[in-house]
């Protein structure tokens, strides 16, 4: 499989997606492409010698179509077959998922379907939960949520903030979102529960 993996930010996940597609496995990253252009992730793929793309949202206001044409075009050079949002912060219209059912995926930092939306960890510790974590599942067009692939869980210790516990959540992202694309990219959609 040819993953495009699309990021916004510093590209931890993209990182560790990238490095775990090597030997047998049957996905290769094709492309990195960020709609931020000073996406850390972006220098990160480079060093990784991985091509990227940058389409920078902005110029495109309000015109989301104009936007994921734009994207569409900087992917299809490289044909990708499966998408891979990482830490990708941009909403996609319903014909841009339609067009990816299937093959797009998402990680969310929430045992979803709690916290779908921002401020996941202010939120777990708001509401005193004794455990959180992430979850990876297929991209459909209702926000955060569509079929669950994994799921990976922390505790929440005293003295938490929304930064410690974030970081906690994070390291975990790095191991559930790799071993979701193994399965999935294999045809297998069996959920991963990370021990
Ligand atoms: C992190 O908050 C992560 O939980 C979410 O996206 C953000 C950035 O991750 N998935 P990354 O380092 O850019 O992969």
């Amino acid at each position: 499989r040819r993953v495009a993996i699309l990021l916004s930010g510093g590209g931890s996940n993209m990182v560790a997606l990238a490095r775990s597609m090597t030997g047998d496995h049957p996905a290769r990253p094709v492309l990195v492409l960020s709609n931020d252009p000073n996406a850390g992730g972006l220098t990160k793929a480079r060093d990784l010698g991985l091509p990227t793309a940058a389409i920078d949202h902005r110029p495109f206001g309000r015109d989301r179509t104009g936007f994921e044409e734009a994207l569409l075009a900087a992917m299809a050079p490289h044909a990708p077959d499966l998408v891979c949002l990482a830490g990708f912060m941009r909403i996609l219209t319903p014909r841009f998922v339609g067009a990816w059912a299937g093959r797009m995926l998402n990680i969310h930092p929430s045992l979803l379907p709690l916290y779908p939306g921002l401020h996941t960890h202010a939120r777990a510790l708001a509401n005193g939960d004794a455990e959180h974590g992430c979850t990876v599942h297929e991209v459909t067009e209702e926000l955060d949520h569509g079929p669950l692939l994994g799921q990976a869980r922390v505790p929440v210790l005293p003295g938490d903030t929304p930064d410690t516990l974030a970081a906690r959540v994070l390291g975990q992202e790095h191991r559930l979102y790799p071993a979701v694309l193994r399965r999935y990219a294999a045809g297998d959609r069996t959920p991963v529960r990370l021990p």
